[in-house]
Parts: structure tokens; C-alpha cells; sequence
């Protein structure tokens, strides 16, 4: 269940230019958090002003920590940036509704685009069996590492080829043709559609991580709906990002618009 906590920040170190992981200590969101949820973070910079919502990257039970990895790109994240370890900070969650782990071993692609990669950290060490993870990014991609030290075979597409491969990432799957019982991934929305037609076109089932400008984050204000058809709907309905997802099967995703 969902609440809100004053968080007690342990850290917010800068991870390279412009992004930067911060820990907190809250203990009531920990213990309730899986893969795939975020967390409404406020900004102390007035009552008026919105939260901002923030994947939640990894998650401590034992010692009630959540890391969170935020790039800034406005007000609020620059809030973020500015605070220190000893400061407190307000935070609601966990929010939204996370990636289904499937229970058996098998073969999982995990797909992260720029600043979508954080939220499958968490959910690479939930996952059983041989884990690839496709990272795309502009120049370098962050959080290699991170996945590398969990086992993770990670694979590296660059626009402008600084590392890895010269392209985007669905390019370099369709070079590599990993095997996939199952895909999850975060990212942009165009990374996500032709991630979505590249696991329709094989059968396999993907689950996307959407992201959209979001308001009240909870559900009550439709800020933040996309369209999603249902298999046997006969229409697309609005869901919520906020509460319906963020995660969804990208089959059920309507992308044409
Ligand atoms: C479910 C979800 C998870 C996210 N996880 C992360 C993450 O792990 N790391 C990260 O760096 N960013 C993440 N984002 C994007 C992050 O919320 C925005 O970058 C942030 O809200 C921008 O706030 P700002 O004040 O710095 O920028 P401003 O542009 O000044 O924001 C103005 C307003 O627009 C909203 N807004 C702006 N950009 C976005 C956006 N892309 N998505 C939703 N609302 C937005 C803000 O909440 C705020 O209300 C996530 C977004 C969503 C929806
Ligand atoms: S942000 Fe208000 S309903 Fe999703």
C-alpha cells in the first residue's frame, strides 16, 4: 500500500554529467516496493508546487532504502541535485503497478533507452535465468557497470558510436537476434514501438515501461492517460500511467499517434 514518508537522504552522489543517484532511508515505501514502481518525490520548493515522479532503481528491504537516478533536465530535479546527505526529503509511494517476474528460469532481454535504464536494475536481480541487457543512449549509457556486477551480458548501442555498436539498440538486437522468452524494457516511446513490433513480429510477449507528464501521480486528475486495447476489446480505452502503470504488455499499447 501506497504512503507518504519523510525520507531521510543518505547520499546523492553525481553519476556523470547531469544524472546523479541519490539514497534514501524510508522504510514504510521499502518494504512495500517491487520492479517497475516509482515514488512522487517533492520538491521542498513549496507546497504548490507538483512532485515529480522518479523510478524507483533499487530497493533495500533489510535496510529500508530506496536509490533513486535522476537526470537534470528542470526546477525539480535541480532541487534534487542541490540537496545533501542528513537532509530530509518528502516522498509518496510506492506507486504504479511494476514488471510481472515471471516465476521460472528463462531467457529475458531487458531493454533501457537514456534515463529509462534505472527502473530495470531492480529488476534484473529479480529475474532468474540468462539475462541480456540492451543499453541505447545518445554517447555512452550509464549504469553498465551496475549490470555487468549482476550477471547481466549487457550490450551497447550509441548514436554517435563512442561504445559499442553504431545505432540504436533495436538495430543491434536484429544483428544479434537474441534468444527471448521475455522482454521488458524502459526507455522513449519511439524506442519502445520498435522494440513492441520487433517482439510482435517474433511472438514474444514484451512488457513496456510508458512515461508521461504526469500531475497528481495517483490517479485523480487523467494527466497522464494513453491509449491501451485490451485483448478481446473490441475499442482502446484511456488507462493511467500513474495508477494503470507505468508497466504494460506492449501488445495492449495503441502507438499510432
Ligand atoms: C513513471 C515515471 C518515472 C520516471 N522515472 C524517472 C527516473 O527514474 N529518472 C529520471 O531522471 N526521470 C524520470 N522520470 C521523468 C521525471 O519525472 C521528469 O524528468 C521530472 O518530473 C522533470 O521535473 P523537473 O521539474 O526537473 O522538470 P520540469 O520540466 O520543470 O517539470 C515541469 C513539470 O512537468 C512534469 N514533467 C516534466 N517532464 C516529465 C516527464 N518526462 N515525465 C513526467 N512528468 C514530467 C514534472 O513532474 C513537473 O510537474 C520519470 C517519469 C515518469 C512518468
Ligand atoms: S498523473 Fe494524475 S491521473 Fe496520472
Amino acid at each position: 500500500m501506497k504512503s507518504i514518508a519523510i525520507a531521510e537522504i543518505l547520499s546523492n552522489n553525481k553519476l556523470s554529467d547531469g544524472i546523479f543517484e541519490m539514497i534514501i532511508a524510508v522504510d514504510s515505501i521499502a518494504k512495500e516496493a517491487k520492479a517497475g514502481q516509482f515514488v512522487n518525490v517533492y520538491t521542498g520548493l513549496g507546497e504548490n508546487i507538483l512532485p515529480r515522479p522518479i523510478s524507483i532503481s533499487e530497493i533495500d528491504k533489510e535496510n529500508g532504502t530506496l536509490t533513486l537516478i535522476y537526470q537534470v533536465v528542470g526546477v525539480g530535479t535541480k532541487c534534487f541535485s542541490d540537496c545533501t546527505a542528513g537532509q530530509e526529503i518528502k516522498v509518496l509511494g510506492p506507486l504504479g503497478n511494476g514488471f510481472i517476474v515471471p516465476e521460472e528460469e528463462a531467457s529475458h532481454v531487458v531493454v533501457g533507452g537514456g534515463i529509462g535504464a534505472p527502473p530495470l536494475i531492480e529488476l534484473v536481480k529479480a529475474l532468474k535465468g540468462e539475462v541480456n541487457v540492451f543499453l541505447g543512449a545518445r554517447s555512452k549509457p550509464i549504469l553498465i557497470e551496475k549490470f555487468e556486477a549482476l550477471g547481466a551480458r549487457v550490450h551497447v548501442a550509441t548514436d554517435d558510436g563512442s561504445v559499442g555498436f553504431k545505432g540504436n539498440v533495436v538495430e543491434l538486437m536484429n544483428k544479434m537476434q537474441p534468444k527471448a522468452d521475455f522482454i521488458y524494457s524502459c526507455g522513449p516511446k519511439i524506442m519502445l514501438n520498435f522494440l513492441s513490433q520487433w517482439a510482435k513480429s517474433r511472438g514474444i510477449s514484451a512488457q513496456v515501461s510508458m512515461e508521461e507528464r504526469m500531475a497528481c501521480g495517483i490517479g485523480a486528475c487523467v494527466g497522464c492517460a494513453i491509449k491501451i486495447k485490451k485483448e478481446g476489446d473490441s475499442d482502446w480505452q484511456n488507462l493511467k500511467v500513474c495508477k494503470d502503470g507505468p508497466v504494460f504488455m506492449s501488445n495492449e499499447v495503441v502507438w499510432d499517434e
